[in-house]
């Protein structure tokens, strides 16, 4: 991309960034996966332990964010902390994230509500989890208990990339997501997450100002010569089928990161001279203009939110690089009439990446030792966007 043009984006356009509870807040002791971190043989890599201690700092990070000039948080409810045992709700646990509410209010941030970001309660998982043959209503009962701390709130994602759970199996497979070792899903998962979901934006529709959807893992599949009816064949289970279930949700999440390149045998590994991030994945921009597109279409119009979409990197100038050519894709996309109603990077912190803390998708870093919050510069320029509404790169 050209560094010197600039983007103007609408005035109405949001900006923001997203996290997931159990990546920042710590000690999410009655999850799956704090289970699964601290089993014998675990092939986990590293436990997820005070993560970014964001279940105490959480104020300190909506200032960060407000202060930066972005305008909406994304963050996760963790059902495993509001219903530790079956039918055991804490009311305390609904009054800490009603204050993290509270809190984005008072710095003027607009909240956007995760119900479920990948993990679940110990318990639930081991009834079977997404395989339980009532796993729908279990959500569902969850939903309708937090809803009263949601009475303001706007925005609301039922799950999280519900097609990385129905391939990682509800998670009890690991979450592992270069593309190239992605297993087929589970039917069964996935037609249950799509109940689940529908059954949750019902519950929803309670709210008065509510917009509800979910958010789709996008892979920015790409055909080699000849291979394009195998690429359908990999991608509608595993991304297009529940695309097609966001048509005429409120929005959909597009979570864009990375390409796919699909061969008569399916993934193709990423070639050894190409530019790779911390995860092991291409360096891709365009995959964000390229998802907005394919998701345009598939979800027949649906109103798109970008809800995800970062780079992890160690150097914070090529994460400004990586941002700066995924929004010009971006724009361009909006150009030929997509309507998308904002932007969230992730992360707004170094987080808990599914087994390690090696990957660094935040725009704010913190030290190992005390928690001090740590703001990069690619922070202070998302900032000034949001400010602007215009995309310039420094
Ligand atoms: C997930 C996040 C994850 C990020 C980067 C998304 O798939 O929603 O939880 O950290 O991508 O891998």
């Amino acid at each position: 991309m050209n560094q010197e043009q600039e983007y103007r984006f609408p005035d109405n356009f949001i900006w923001g960034a997203s996290t997931a509870a159990h990546q920042i807040e710590g000690n999410n002791i009655g999850s799956d996966w704090w289970a699964r971190e601290h089993a014998e043989n675990t092939d986990i890599h590293e436990p997820s332990g005070d993560a970014a201690d964001s279940y105490n700092r959480y104020e300190e990070d909506i200032r960060i964010l407000a202060e930066s000039g972005l305008r909406m948080y994304r963050f996760s409810l963790e059902w495993a902390r509001i219903e530790p045992e079956q039918g055991c709700f804490s009311k305390a646990q609904l009054l800490h994230y009603r204050k993290m509410i509270d809190i984005c209010k008072e710095y003027g941030v607009e909240p956007m509500i995760t119900l479920n970001h990948m993990t679940l309660p110990l318990w639930f998982a081991q009834q079977g989890g997404w395989l339980k043959p009532d796993a729908d209503a279990y959500f569902a009962r969850y939903v309708e208990y937090v809803l009263p701390i949601l009475h303001d709130v706007v925005w609301v994602c039922t799950f999280n990339e519900p097609n990385m759970v129905a391939l990682t199996r509800g998670g009890t497979e690991g979450t592992d997501f270069v593309a190239s070792s992605l297993p087929a899903p589970d039917p069964k998962i996935s037609e249950m997450l799509v109940k689940a979901h529908r059954k949750a934006r019902n519950v929803l529709t309670a709210l008065p100002k509510v917009k509800s959807g979910w958010t789709i893992a996008c892979q920015a599949f790409h055909a080699m010569p000849g291979c394009e009816s195998e690429m359908e064949e990999y991608q509608y289970p595993r991304e297009d089928f529940f695309t097609e279930a966001a048509a005429g949700d409120d929005f959909v999440g597009v979570q864009a990161y990375l390409r796919t390149f699909i061969g008569k045998d399916g993934p193709v590994p990423v070639a050894d001279e190409v530019e790779r991030t911390l995860t092991g994945w291409e360096y891709f921009p365009p995959a964000l203009g390229i998802a907005v597109r394919h998701t345009w279409e598939v979800a027949r119009q649906t109103p798109i939110f970008v809800t995800e979409n970062g780079l992890a990197s160690t150097d914070d100038s090529r994460r400004i690089d990586y941002t700066f050519d995924a929004l010009a894709g971006l724009h361009s996309a909006m150009e030929e009439g997509i309507d998308v109603l904002g932007y969230l990077h992730w992360s707004l912190l170094d987080n808990y990446e599914w087994g390690s803390f090696t990957p660094t998708f935040g725009l704010v870093g913190w030290d190992k030792d005390t928690f001090e919050r740590l703001p990069k510069p690619s922070l202070e320029w998302l900032g000034e966007i949001s400010k602007k509404g215009v995309v310039s790169h420094p």
